[in-house]
């Protein structure tokens, strides 16, 4: 069994195969998903919806992200493991640096921050200390107040195109990974095809190198609203294990996600 590294990633996206990603936020979770064959999984902020009940991602803390990881490296044996940096963790170099060393010390292999250009110098402090780092563009939940609620983004043209040029400079600062959510399938493809590193969706249509979803929405446990792009597996395959491996079938094979499952 070979381990999931920024390498074997790349060379995906290069072979054409696709990425599958899921949120797991325990050791048991973890394993189930390590065991069906999942590439990566992300400690995500979303722990605050979806485990603490938390309206957005912001109460989240980078202890909450840290004991979560320790718990799902415990469980990994495969999987790439990527760990969520919170709201306002990465807002001075300092606090960058403490909240990444935290993250990497409790097992993370490279940490996920929300937002554009104004992050290049931050991701190439990180790279510098030896800190892999996947960004995330689009939808990003942790400026929820600035877009006024949770909104499809880049759809007008001049905002696609700063979602595209946001990609390709912090392609250029270091990152080795990207996620872009609830945008529209064009810009997804567009994205997707401009960068050389794999870029994994969430509502971003079927064209990216991936897919990621929150865990409790593919087993439609989630306590509050199904988001438009996720689907319900445990509905459709009656048991954990067969969903999430219907899951990793169907993005492997293209089939998920389809058009009800994305944006114009
Ligand atoms: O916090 C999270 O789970 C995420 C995914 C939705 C990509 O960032």
């Amino acid at each position: 069994m070979k381990k999931v590294t920024t390498a074997s990633l790349l060379a995906m996206k290069q072979n054409g195969e696709k990425i599958t990603v899921i949120t797991a936020y325990d050791a048991s979770f973890a394993k189930l998903f390590d065991e069906q064959g999942i590439d990566v999984t992300l400690i995500g902020d979303s722990l605050g919806m979806v485990l603490q009940g938390q309206d957005d991602t912001l109460p989240v803390s980078v202890d909450d992200i840290a004991y979560h990881t320790r718990s799902v490296r415990k469980g990994t044996q495969r999987a790439f493991v990527v760990a969520d940096m919170p709201f306002m963790s990465y807002a001075t170099r300092e606090q960058t640096f403490q909240s990444a060393g935290k993250l990497m010390a409790a097992g993370a292999s490279m940490v996920k921050l929300e937002g554009g250009s104004w992050l290049a110098d931050t991701f190439r402090d990180l790279n510098d200390r030896g800190v892999p780092v996947c960004g995330h563009l689009g939808l990003t939940p942790q400026s929820v107040h600035v877009f006024g609620g949770f909104k499809v983004q880049g759809r007008s043209e001049l905002q696609a195109e700063k979602i595209l040029e946001e990609a390709l400079i912090l392609e250029k600062a270091g990152m080795q990974l990207l996620v872009l959510e609830c945008i529209p399938t064009a810009l997804g493809q567009k994205i997707s095809q401009a960068l050389s590193i794999p870029v994994i969706g969430i509502g971003a249509g079927p064209h990216t190198d991936g897919q990621v979803l929150v865990m409790h929405d593919m087993l439609g446990i989630s306590a509050n609203y199904m988001p438009k792009f996720s689907k319900n597996y445990l509905a459709q395959c009656g048991d954990i294990r067969s969903a999430v491996s219907q899951y990793i079938e169907e993005v492997r094979d293209g089939r998920f996600p389809d058009a009800e499952h994305s944006f114009n």
